[in-house]
């Protein structure tokens, strides 16, 4: 590892700032969490460390989106597996730094979701967000920086980077294991190899799905979700009435144009949809979508994707193909799960809902790997080095010259 991990600090009675990705799935009427998996993620971590005082930070969700909710639930989630872990309602205030203080060893505490401070939503080099409020009033608290937010770790957000340069800096245990799982699935040379992207935040996707097009690896890219949505308004294939996911962004519709111009052979769209029509799943071409919710790949889609998925040596995949949480919209995303599993190569199923998803359907030892991350494992398959992991070698090597 080009970083530093547990192994290689002193961390027992130790005072450790740790950065966690607890991002989960959260159910957007009862504000629920669904999904915990990322929570139980970081619990050998955490196990690790129960012979010193931790103060968790992690996000969930973005301003404005329907799961930007308090981390009380998470840590009632972290107590119910037997972490001694607290809550308090504050980032670097006044109440969370005499929390801090009052930490006893073995006791974790969770600070407040860090994206209700205003600072971390900045994405700018280390040095520029290290000057944020967040590092600056915390950092003198602390011996170590842990970062396990594996999920995360293709932002440069003030809590994910801004620490290491003022603390010796390593990985937790969950950040170490992706890295290792994901550098040996990236190394093999094996084709077909098959991308299948879908699921929201299509900003972000289309940008690194030409990333990861330009590195010439995929064979096809099989999108579904939202991804698939912008592209198919893009190019005109369906009506302009479904173009909300993308209103707004202009920069999207060029690059979609521009990927489906130059990346013809590789991009696999949908061939039809299915709808949602008296409350019922309707499964239709595109000229007969009638304007009503476009919620999943149709069954013609499906069976193409499947053919391809079946016939790759490797396959990775981010993002639902529909809106899974509606029962029958889940079908487009379970089918092409179920061909991930069959195929007997390299398969990672990565993102917060895929993953959740393939947990459910208990796929765990069909597939190689779960990750936890979204948009890092598909950042890493860029060959890009992940922003947490620069800022981590940096760290390590201001380690080695003291
Ligand atoms: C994720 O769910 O991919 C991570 O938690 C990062 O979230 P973000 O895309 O909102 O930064």
């Amino acid at each position: 590892m080009p970083f530093k991990t547990l192994d290689d600090v002193e961390y027992a009675g130790k005072r450790i700032i740790m950065r966690a990705d607890m991002n989960c799935s959260v159910d957007s009427e009862t504000k629920e969490i669904t999904d915990s998996s990322r929570i139980e993620a970081i619990l050998p971590t955490l196990e690790d460390l129960s012979k010193s005082t931790v103060v968790l930070m992690a996000h969930q969700g973005r301003p404005g989106s329907d799961d930007f909710i308090s981390l009380r639930p998470h840590t009632e989630i972290l107590q119910k597996h037997g972490i001694r872990a607290s809550f308090v309602d504050d980032i670097f205030g006044d109440e969370a730094k005499s929390s801090i203080k009052d930490l006893e060893l073995g006791e974790v505490l969770v600070l407040q979701n860090v994206r209700y401070f205003d600072g971390e939503l900045k994405k700018a080099p280390v040095e520029e967000v290290a000057k944020e409020p967040l590092v600056q009033e915390l950092y003198p608290l602390f011996d170590l920086f842990v970062n396990d937010a594996f999920g995360a770790a293709h932002r440069s957000q003030a809590s994910l980077v801004g620490f290491t340069p003022y603390l010796p800096s390593v990985a937790g245990r969950l950040m170490e294991k992706e890295i290792r799982t994901l550098t040996k699935a990236v190394g093999t040379e094996k084709h077909p190899w098959t991308l299948v992207l879908g699921g929201a935040k299509v900003e972000d996707k289309v940008k690194t799905l030409e990333k990861l097009l330009k590195t010439g690896r995929v064979d096809h890219a099989l999108l579904g979700g939202l991804v698939a949505t912008a592209l198919l308004v893009s190019s005109g294939e369906i009506d302009e009435k479904y173009s909300k996911p993308i209103s707004g962004f202009d920069s999207i519709r060029d690059s979609a144009r521009m990927l489906l111009e130059e990346y013809a052979d590789s991009i696999v769209l949908p061939i039809d949809a299915a709808v949602e029509r008296d409350g019922s799943r309707v499964d239709c071409s595109f000229d007969e979508m009638n304007e009503d919710p476009f919620y999943d790949i149709g069954t013609r889609t499906i069976q193409a994707f499947k053919e391809i998925v079946e016939g790759s040596a490797v396959v990775f995949a981010n993002g639902p193909m529909g809106l899974f949480e509606k029962e029958p919209f889940a079908l487009g995303t379970e089918k092409i799960l179920r061909a991930i599993a069959t195929v007997d190569g390299v398969t990672v199923v990565g993102g917060g809902h895929l993953g959740a998803m393939a947990r459910e359907m208990k796929l765990e030892n069909k597939v190689s790997h779960i990750s936890t991350g979204g948009g890092s494992t598909i950042n890493f398959l860029t060959g890009k080095k992940l922003e947490v992991v620069q800022a981590l070698e940096k760290a390590a090597e201001r380690m080695e010259k003291k």
